[in-house]
């Protein structure tokens, strides 16, 4: 691999990596080089996910936890802290949707919403960047959503949380800088995993037919983006935003 992608030294903790775009991601860096922690709820997803890390040669540690909690999120770093002694990277991918239309929205979902999809990410980021400006460097990349970008019908609490998500990202970039910590957003489109049988469903075919490529976004393909931006490939790249989604925006903006 070319050095300016390689993760060879590097320790990356993913959250929300116990299947999905997360695991892909994991594996990924794990390619790359890099020594894993990986989190999310359900622990036998998580210790597969390590398990493949492992067969990829990568260390890797396993940290049930819920990234809403902030006391399980110190927990997590504490355990990556004491397995690898640094933390280099931190992509916060933990995240979920939901189909609800806008006014619809219970408080009680709204919330929901707000603490997976947005919460989440200031949480874990909180507790990593003080290893990081310790270190004097480190990467963050937040995975948001082309629904944080725009209008966002049967969507909008969630598009509202990822919005935050990338404005989190600017402001965080603006101010972390100092310390040599870089903080990008990947805004995935539709991703494959989640949307396997989507050409099944009336609406979803509408939708597909919308996109300039002509399908589904792969999983590999959102984590090869967090890969540049965790690499030195983009190591004066901060507060960016790419959008991974078939060419969707172009139609949309
Ligand atoms: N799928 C899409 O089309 C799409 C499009 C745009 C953006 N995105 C974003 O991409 C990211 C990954 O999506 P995905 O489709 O790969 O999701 P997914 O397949 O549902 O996987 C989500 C992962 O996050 C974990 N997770 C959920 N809640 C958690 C919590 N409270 N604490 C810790 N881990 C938690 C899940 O494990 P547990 O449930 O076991 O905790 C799982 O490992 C999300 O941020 C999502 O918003 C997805």
């Amino acid at each position: 691999m070319n050095s300016l992608f390689s993760l060879e030294n590097k320790i990356a903790l993913v959250s929300g990596a116990g299947r999905g775009t997360g695991r892909a991601i994991a594996l990924m860096l794990a390619q790359a080089g890099a020594d894993l922690a990986v989190a999310s709820r359900t622990a036998d997803q998580l210790e597969e996910t390590a398990d493949l890390v492992r067969k990829q040669g990568r260390k890797a540690l396993a940290v049930p936890a819920d990234v809403r909690d902030s006391a399980q999120v110190r927990n997590l770093v504490d355990r990556t802290l004491e397995e690898y002694g640094r933390i280099d990277i931190l992509v916060n991918n933990a995240g979920s949707g939901t189909i609800t239309e806008t006014l619809e929205t219970t408080e009680k979902l709204f919330d929901a919403m707000i603490r997976i999809d947005l919460k989440a990410a200031f949480l874990c980021t909180q507790a990593v960047a003080e290893a990081m400006m310790r270190q004097k460097g480190g990467s963050i990349v937040n995975i948001a959503s082309t629904e944080g970008l725009r209008a966002a019908p049967t969507n909008g609490i969630y598009g509202a949380a990822k919005a935050g998500v990338i404005s989190l990202t600017q402001t965080l970039a603006a101010e972390l800088g100092q310390y040599q910590i870089r903080v990008n957003t990947v805004a995935p489109g539709f991703i494959e995993t989640a949307f396997p049988a989507s050409l099944e469903i009336p609406r979803l075919r509408d939708l597909f037919a919308r996109v300039p490529l002509g399908r589904a976004v792969k999983s590999e393909e959102i984590a090869a983006a967090v890969l540049y931006f965790a690499s030195d490939a983009a190591g004066c790249t901060t507060g960016a935003l790419l959008v991974v989604d078939g060419g969707v925006a172009t139609r949309l903006a």
